[in-house]
């Protein structure tokens, strides 16, 4: 089935995958590309429309990005965003020059004339600036659409080539009418319809596998996390029986944890997987007796883990393909040749090399993690589980500062159960982006009765962020807080003080190791 599509070409701007994630809003399907593909493969993949990233350069120096001018002659609507909309200047016969006055953050821009890219828009509007160049002339052919105090050219096209360049970030949120803008450059200027709806998807896709597969063996390492519990169900409707889910329990989950993605994904659950529970816990505490160093932890979390896979791959036997749950932000990140971002991050990344497989299948690797949510919900899957906050690979194990013990896995899953309770009941929860309760190596003087004690230290951590690498402390009520604390020094054996954690993500970090 052939989409509509709309093309990103990424000159290494910071926002790429926001502008993708904006236009499948619309639902128009879109994909990033680096600036460097051809312009036989453009034409090839027919987009309705491109867009050209910002990006770090300055389009007058020696070694920066540019693209082949006749991408303006192919008769396909063409957006350029900050260093998108200097390069269309600079290429078409513009000026672009260095600012007298660098804009950053929001600012007012003045909409002039009738550009459809404005359509319902404010004739005055705050927009996200964020450049050190400017268009300093347009080209001939180009009229001016807005301007802001310190740059004259915030906005301008040719709408009978269909070209337009906005020296703004209308996908960042700052810019109060960005998405609008961008709607009107999808529909208005593109023609878009909208036809990118992830009940489609899952049909086509389940079509799709069921072809690819056909009478296949297939496995998957079912974490309990959202992409690979819908990647998995996905997969057992296309293929039933021939799907193999293996669940290792490596004892460092949230209290219960094991018995719900049990409860949904085993015999007794409503997809009737062929289902392997794994209960590894032990053989997990033992490699980390002893362990301190938190990346060490890490490690060895992530390779026990291949190992308990790999024997229970044994025991099924040769499978021919392995399920994993890529998403889109990976491709685009490990597609790009940049700087790879790189974790320790325990997944199933590390699986590939230990079980014999033909093929490895990502049934979710042109989704974000929205429509990964909203196929899960096509999909029947739980509410709960489709919005469950991201929980790392390694569990407990990051969240236990020090050593890892079965008791102190104990304390950390009650605490952590009963702040999630209360943080639920006062209805704070859904106003938050991540939290826990994390294990501190401290233990203090306290008094319970008319008793000396000397106890754990719970850490509280909640924080609110819309992409995990910067988040902000969030400000729970004291009243909410209070309720907490008493509880879990009243119920949780082995703590008597709680502490909450008022960094924000820089400097410190999410998790606390
Ligand atoms: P940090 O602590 O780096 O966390 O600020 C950012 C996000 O990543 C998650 N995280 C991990 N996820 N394996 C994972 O799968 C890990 O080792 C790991 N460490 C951190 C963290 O929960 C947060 O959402």
């Amino acid at each position: 089935m052939e989409h509509e599509k709309i093309l990103v070409l990424d000159f290494g701007g910071q926002y790429n995958q926001l502008i993708a994630r904006r236009v499948r809003e619309l639902n128009v399907y879109c994909e990033v590309h680096p600036y460097t593909m051809s312009l036989e493969k453009i034409k090839e993949y027919k987009p309705k429309g491109i867009i050209f990233t910002g990006g770090p350069n300055s389009v007058y120096l020696a070694d920066s990005p540019l693209i082949d001018k006749a991408i303006f002659d192919l008769n396909i609507p063409i957006l350029g965003i900050c260093y998108g909309s200097q390069l269309m200047a600079h290429l078409l016969g513009g000026k672009v020059e260095k600012a007298h006055v660098s804009e950053y953050g929001k600012t007012e821009i003045n909409i002039l004339g009738n550009s459809k890219l404005f359509d319902d828009c404010h004739r005055q509007t705050i927009v996200w600036m964020s450049h050190t160049d400017y268009i300093s002339e347009a080209p001939k052919d180009f009229v001016i659409t807005a301007s802001s105090a310190n740059c004259p050219v915030a906005a301008m096209e040719n709408a009978a080539k269909k070209l337009y360049a906005v020296q703004f970030h209308p996908e960042v949120m700052h810019s109060v009418e960005g998405k609008q803008m961008l709607k009107n450059f999808v529909t208005l200027v593109c023609g878009c319809v909208g036809d990118w709806q992830m009940a489609n998807f899952v049909k086509q896709t389940i079509k799709e596998l069921k072809a690819k597969i056909g009478d296949g063996k297939v496995l998957c390492a079912l974490s309990g996390g959202v992409d690979s519990s819908v990647a998995a169900v996905l997969l057992s409707k296309a293929v039933g029986k021939q799907l193999t889910c293996v669940f290792v329990d490596h004892g460092l989950l949230r209290k219960n944890e094991a018995q719900e993605v049990e409860e949904v994904f085993g015999p007794q659950g409503p997809y009737k997987l062929n289902f392997v529970k794994v209960d590894a816990s032990e053989r997990f505490y033992n490699a980390l007796k002893g362990v301190t160093e938190p990346e060490r932890k890490r490690k060895i979390i992530g390779s026990e883990f291949i190992h308990v896979f790999e024997d229970e791959a044994k025991k099924i036997g040769h499978v021919d393909y392995l399920v994993q749950g890529t998403i889109y932000p990976d491709v685009i990140e490990s597609g790009l040749g940049k700087s790879a971002v790189i974790k320790s991050h325990h997944n199933v990344g590390g699986l590939p090399s230990v079980v014999d497989f033909k093929e490895i299948i990502e049934p979710l690797r042109l989704l974000f993690k929205d429509e990964v949510r909203k196929v899960g919900l096509e999909l029947g899957i739980p509410e709960n589980l489709v919005y469950r906050q991201p929980f790392p690979g390694p569990g407990l194990g990051i969240r236990i500062i020090g050593e890892v013990t079965k008791e102190k896995v104990r304390i950390v899953q009650e605490a952590d159960a009963i702040y999630r309770e209360e943080l639920a009941k006062s209805g704070v929860a859904k106003n938050l982006g991540q939290y826990f309760a994390a294990l501190t190596n401290m233990q203090s003087v306290g008094v319970m009765g008319d008793e000396r004690t000397y106890e754990y230290a719970i850490a509280l951590r909640a924080v609110n962020t819309s992409d995990f690498m910067t988040a902000d402390w969030a400000r729970i009520p004291f009243e909410v807080m209070d309720i907490i604390s008493r509880r879990i020094v009243n119920e949780v054996k082995g703590v008597n003080r709680v502490l909450y954690d008022f960094t924000s993500k820089p400097p410190a970090t999410i998790e606390f190791e």
